[in-house]
């Protein structure tokens, strides 16, 4: 009876104790991710323009083009889907008339990040191809960078050149906007000796380390989860307004 209990508490405390919203473990994650994809028939390439341009919608909030001096964005994109994600939301960014760059030095062969690629491209953004190792190089050059280097899915360590990158990152003084995760953080403990992101956008739901982040702004965005998926794993998420792609969580 006991475990049952303190489970039950431990789930009811995650949901309802230190914030009103739903904060997923990792495995939720994923389950819910693998249900989208097979039991809603959603494909990765929708789920990753929900999400970069609710990244891009979020960060017109925080920081309004005409509050950023030279309106120079760095896109730092990891190898996987939250690398496209920020492949993605370079896109919008142009769109939205930022001046945006990616960084992308690990590229996906699959032909969905070939295409985010070209399509970067013919909107004129600019590859770098090293990150500099002086932070001051990236202070200078940009007003923000978005850290898409890893997702959900993120365990263990960074590799080469990412472990590189991180600790260039957690040096830059400009503010640094994570896509779902704060990159290189345990996805439920957070991790406090890691980056500091000034804003945080969180993805379909809200990851269990979200809990540590400390930066101003933390926003939901990816207008992706049907009803049952809601009630399903309980989930407690707030409504967007109107047609908005991100909705802040106070
Ligand atoms: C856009 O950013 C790149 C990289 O920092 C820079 O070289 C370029 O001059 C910028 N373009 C504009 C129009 O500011």
């Amino acid at each position: 009876m006991l475990p049952l209990f303190s489970f039950v508490l431990f789930s009811y405390r995650r949901r309802t104790m230190s914030r009103p919203w739903t904060y997923v473990t990792q495995r939720e994650a994923q389950k819910i991710d693998e249900e989208l994809f097979s039991d809603y028939q959603y494909s990765v390439d929708q789920l990753m323009e929900l999400a970069g341009l609710g990244v891009a919608s979020a960060v017109l909030k925080c920081y309004p083009r005409d509050d950023l001096p030279s309106r120079n964005v760095l896109v730092c994109c990891g190898p996987g889907n939250n690398g496209g994600d920020g492949l993605v939301a370079a896109r919008h960014l142009k769109l939205f008339g930022y001046n945006s760059s990616v960084y992308y030095p690990k590229r996906s062969e699959k032909q969905l990040f070939k295409n985010l690629v070209v399509q970067c491209e013919n909107f004129r953004i600019d590859f770098v191809n090293d990150l500099p190792e002086n932070p001051d190089e990236i202070n200078r050059n940009f007003d923000l960078v978005i850290d898409s280097l890893f997702g959900f899915g993120f365990k263990g360590d960074a590799r080469p050149p990412f472990s590189a990158a991180l600790d260039t990152l957690k040096r830059v003084k400009i503010p640094i906007c994570s896509v779902d995760v704060p990159s290189g953080w345990d996805i439920e403990a957070g991790d406090e000796e890691g980056l500091k992101p000034d804003s945080l956008v969180s993805i379909a739901s809200p990851k269990l380390c979200a809990r540590s982040f400390r930066g101003r702004y933390h926003y939901l965005a990816a207008r992706s989860i049907p009803p049952e998926i809601k009630s399903k794993y309980g989930l407690n998420l707030p409504q967007y307004p109107g047609s908005e792609q991100c909705v802040k969580l106070e």
